[in-house]
């Protein structure tokens, strides 16, 4: 088995994830940060719902690389300073099925012997399945996601409302909360989201009173 070779990080990761994490940093820093700090939330709430320690590193992968698909999203959609057009929505919410294209498309030992590989598939392929079955791209509702899809929806709207878009200042911690909390059971599974709301306050993951910091 090859060795795990930890990110700056300290992320595991393969060589195989190396180059997937390179060409994400290379076409979008913004996804590639965003990509690092939804692995560090979906770890901390996969392991309050105490996850098995390979469970968890499938998940962690999963959750770094959830949007690599936007490798393959046009920079005027990609990089646009302003919210998208519907014609436009509808070509970044492509990059769900093209992540998983790509993560398909590789065969590495290390995955294998995770047995991890097809799960990690099927995470970034629905990770925007929202539980009432209004998401995307197969509309999936309810336990019929799979579960690290459901994880890894909640790290994303957390840090997505935290941080500092082009288009929006960041939320507080508090702010970002209720919206999340409006949002129960909706689009994200209800009781995850009350594990994470719990997990998150004494998380070194949490962010301030004014949103996420530029440490990040
Ligand atoms: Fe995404």
């Amino acid at each position: 088995m090859p060795p795990v070779l930890m990110s700056d990080e300290g992320v595991p990761v393969t060589q195989v994830d190396r180059a997937i994490h390179a060409a994400v940093e290379v076409r979008d820093e913004h996804t590639a940060a965003h990509g690092l700090q939804v692995a560090r939330l979906s770890e901390a709430l996969g392991r309050a719902i105490a996850l098995e320690d390979d469970e968890v590193d499938a998940l962690r992968e999963a959750a770094h690389i959830h949007d690599v698909g936007k490798i393959g999203i046009p920079d005027h959609v990609l990089l646009k300073p302003s919210p998208l057009s519907a014609h436009e929505w509808e070509i970044m919410k492509s990059h769900s099925i093209l992540g998983a294209r790509i993560v398909a498309a590789q065969s590495s030992p290390h995955w294998q012997e995770l047995r991890a590989s097809t799960g990690i598939v099927h995470a970034i392929r629905h990770h925007h399945e929202r539980f009432d079955g209004l998401g995307y791209p197969d509309g999936l509702a309810g336990e019929a996601i799979p579960l690290w899809s459901r994880i890894i929806l909640i790290a994303d709207c957390y840090d997505a409302l935290t941080e500092t878009r082009a288009y929006r200042p960041s939320l507080s911690h508090d702010a970002a909360m209720a919206v999340m909390g409006d949002e129960r059971g909706r689009v994200s599974d209800p009781e995850l989201f009350d594990v994470f709301a719990r997990t998150i306050e004494s998380s070194s993951w949490r962010a301030t009173a004014a949103g996420r910091g530029a440490e990040l």
